[in-house]
């Protein structure tokens, strides 16, 4: 939704990257970006050839305090949050500060609680990056998203994956949780 959005206002070019087949599939078929699999490519080294060798104008970060990453700083970032000595995983953050460009912009959409270790002020600082946040602004956004929705610009359907019976509320929020069955969204319906 963050690439479809970055699309509608106009941006060049998006790329989402993740490591599930099925939902970098949906990317490409229902959004119209391109992807990148971050278990199989260096994704700063293919950033930086995709954008001429500057890196991206602008980095979302829509993943949030739970992020995987390949390599040894999963195993830390697990670890240090485990002994309560942080409280989130902010391993996509460090990518998206160390790919976006001097000058550009990071947004942390994904939630975080509240203290990251090994968070790389000096890229920040030395790139003069300006960093962002939010919380959705329901109010401010909803009518706005309901009209792109009214004329087929943003569709949502390919989303809900799983359509369940209230009754299959734990199994779908667990299947969701574990991404089982390519679960992208566990939809419920009373009587499905
Ligand atoms: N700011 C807001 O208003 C707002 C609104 C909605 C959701 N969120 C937050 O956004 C985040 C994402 O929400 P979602 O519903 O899409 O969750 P989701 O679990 O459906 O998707 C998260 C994706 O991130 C991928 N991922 C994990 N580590 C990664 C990494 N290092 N690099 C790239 N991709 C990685 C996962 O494979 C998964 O596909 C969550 O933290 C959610 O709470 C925030």
């Amino acid at each position: 939704m963050a690439a479809r959005a970055a699309m509608l206002m106009g941006v060049e070019a998006v790329v989402v990257i993740d490591r599930y087949d099925n939902r970098l599939e949906q990317v490409r078929t229902h959004i119209g970006a391109e992807t990148l699999d971050y278990e199989e490519v260096d994704v700063l080294a293919e950033l930086r050839e995709m954008t001429g060798g500057r890196g991206p104008d602008v980095c979302i970060e829509a993943v949030g305090m739970g992020a995987h990453s390949p390599g040894p700083q999963y195993l830390y970032d697990q670890i240090k949050q485990q002994m309560r000595l942080q409280t989130d995983r902010p391993a996509a953050v460090r990518e998206a500060i160390y790919a976006c460009r001097k000058g550009g912009t990071v947004f942390t959409l994904g939630v975080f609680a509240g203290l990251v270790d090994k968070f790389p002020l000096g890229a920040v600082m030395n790139k003069a990056l300006t960093l962002r946040g939010a919380q959705q602004h329901g109010h401010r956004y909803i009518p706005e998203i309901l009209e792109h929705m009214s004329r087929g610009e943003l569709q949502t359907e390919h989303l809900a994956t799983h359509v369940m019976s209230n009754e299959d509320g734990p199994e779908g929020y667990r299947m969701f949780k574990d991404k089982e069955d390519g679960c992208v969204r566990a939809v419920f319906r009373p009587g499905a």
